[in-house]
């Protein structure tokens, strides 16, 4: 009995544990993405800027012949994959499980006209946009970490279709992870302060700043990407050399 009692309590603590798990995935993939965006956006800055952060991450500077080590792209990328499946599928527990379930839902978030409650609906759309759209761009990086550059980006989102699913990624990625990481905070009671009411409101306005800033950071850096995809349209493949020789 006493042992039954034991494996009842043990199982209660599943629940949170996973809970636990999915908000420590969803902090790193957080965090990663800003850091993610920053990095992409260099190719606002220039193409030389764009291609300086490409080949660091290949850590270039490591290598006697200069071509650098894009498996280590593809080693980050997998991580981030297997944290993207994790964090995937603890969220999935919380996904209405059938056609009936979601109605109910929806009608929850029109009649209760509640903040918190159309965020969490808003991250549950996007949540499955990212599944399928961010497993393709993980995919594509792993099996091909040579292939990013001023032009062999430029040219993946022109000539290779690859700018509608950057830029619907782009809204999804950037609302999930700002909206997420604001829950997180309420959640786990993080910045509460002595008027948690008041703290909520403020950290409500810091997640809309937060969204548009980075939204508006991924727009831009997908219209020069633009612009040298399409001025290099008839050279695709070729790949870019930089004006300056430091780290080639
Ligand atoms: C280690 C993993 C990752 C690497 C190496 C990586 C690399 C890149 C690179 C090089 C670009 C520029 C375009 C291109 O070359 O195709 C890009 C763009 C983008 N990535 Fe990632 N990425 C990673 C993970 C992710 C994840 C997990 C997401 C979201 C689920 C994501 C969302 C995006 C979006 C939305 C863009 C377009 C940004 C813009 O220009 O507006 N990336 N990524």
């Amino acid at each position: 009995m006493e042992s039954l009692i034991q494996d009842t309590i043990r199982k209660s603590r599943v629940p949170a544990r996973l809970d636990f798990f999915q908000s420590a995935t969803g902090l790193i993939l957080g965090l990663f993405m800003w850091a993610h965006m920053c990095l992409v956006a260099s190719i606002i800055i220039g193409k030389d800027a764009f291609y300086f952060v490409a080949k660091l991450m290949e850590a270039t500077f490591l290598s006697p012949t200069g071509e650098g080590y894009p498996i280590l792209v593809s080693f980050a990328a997998i991580g981030i994959f297997t944290l993207f499946i994790i964090h995937a599928a603890l969220g999935v527990r919380k996904f209405p499980a059938n056609w009936r379930q979601l109605k109910i839902l929806k009608q929850h978030v029109i009649m209760l006209n509640h903040g918190d409650t159309t965020l969490w609906f808003i991250q549950f759309i996007t949540g499955f946009i990212m599944f399928f759209l961010g497993s393709v761009h993980l995919y594509f990086m792993i099996t091909h970490p040579s292939m990013i550059g001023p032009y062999a980006s430029a040219d993946r989102i022109i000539s290779e279709w690859f700018w509608p699913l950057y830029l619907v990624l782009l809204f999804s990625v950037e609302l999930h992870g700002t909206i997420g990481l604001y829950r997180l905070c309420v959640k786990w009671g993080w910045f509460d302060g002595k008027d948690p009411r008041k703290t909520r409101r403020k950290l409500q306005a810091f997640e809309k700043i937060l969204s548009v800033v980075f939204i508006l950071l991924g727009i831009t850096a997908l219209i020069v990407f633009s612009y040298i995809g399409i001025e290099h349209k008839d050279r695709v493949g070729q790949r870019y050399s930089p004006h300056y020789s430091a780290i080639k």
